[in-house]
């Protein structure tokens, strides 16, 4: 039995590794932004250094931590505010950055860190900073694995295409939702068991690090 420390347990794709990896017989701890009295939660408000600077008082041994949250596109270049700016940094790279800088004391030999970047890293997003913080993803995932060998602790990221039935997903039109399958080779939208499915895949795979897998149905092939 392996712990883990799944992020953004409560979204979409968080909720569906978490089932998978408490149906492998993992122990699952939930870290959330909101303040849970269930004890498997703690709290980590990747927007707030307060909560990510308690964890050195966090003690638990961990076999991985799982970046599964997140902070949809929202706004427009002609839109884009400085809170909006921020915010997708804070929640998408900086948070996570600073909670891995403290919960390194907490990750065992042969631990695995697992970000969700996105095809927008790659192709763009109509929210200028949400593909610019995927991007940003993409080069902690490959600095970190670099960095975190020393510790012997393996980094690795997922870059879905739309994720049917995601929070993204419902409040699209169905013309945009027919786009972005139309777009894929094998007219099908990622679902969260091929999110949940390629992150237990890299949890278990001992030689990979610093890799990006895509899941896009051929939309984007990689580079
Ligand atoms: N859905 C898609 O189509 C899609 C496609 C490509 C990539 N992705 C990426 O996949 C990841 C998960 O997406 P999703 O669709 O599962 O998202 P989601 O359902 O909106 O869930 C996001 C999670 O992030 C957590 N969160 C929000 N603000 C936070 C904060 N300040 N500190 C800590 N946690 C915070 C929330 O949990 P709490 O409220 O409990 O804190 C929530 O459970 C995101 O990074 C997203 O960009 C999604």
């Amino acid at each position: 039995m392996k712990t883990y420390l799944v992020i953004g347990a409560t979204g979409s794709i968080g909720s569906k590794i978490t089932e998978l990896l408490k149906n492998n017989n993992h122990e699952v701890i939930k870290g959330s932004s909101a303040k849970h009295t269930n004890e498997n939660f703690i709290h980590i408000d990747l927007t707030d250094n307060a909560t990510i600077g308690k964890l050195i008082e966090y003690n638990q041994p961990l076999d991985g931590i799982i970046f599964a949250s997140g902070y949809e596109p929202k706004q427009s270049l002609k839109e884009m505010s400085l809170d909006h700016q921020n915010k997708m940094i804070q929640i998408h790279v900086t948070g996570p950055l600073n909670t891995i800088k403290v919960l390194l004391k907490n990750l065992k030999e042969n631990a695995s860190i697992i970000f969700i970047s996105s095809i927008a890293a790659y192709k763009g997003s109509y929210d200028p900073m949400y593909a610019t913080v995927k991007g940003a993803i993409n080069s902690l995932c490959k600095t970190l694995a670099v960095e975190l060998s020393k510790n012997k602790i393996r980094v690795n990221c997922i870059a879905p295409g739309l994720v049917e039935d995601s929070v993204v997903y419902k409040g699209m039109t169905q013309d945009f939702r027919e786009k972005h399958i139309n777009n894929t080779l094998d007219k099908k939208l990622a679902t969260v068991d091929d999110c949940a499915n390629t992150i237990n895949f890299l949890l278990t795979q001992e030689h990979i690090t610093g890799q990006v897998i895509h899941i896009n149905g051929g939309q984007y092939f990689g580079a």
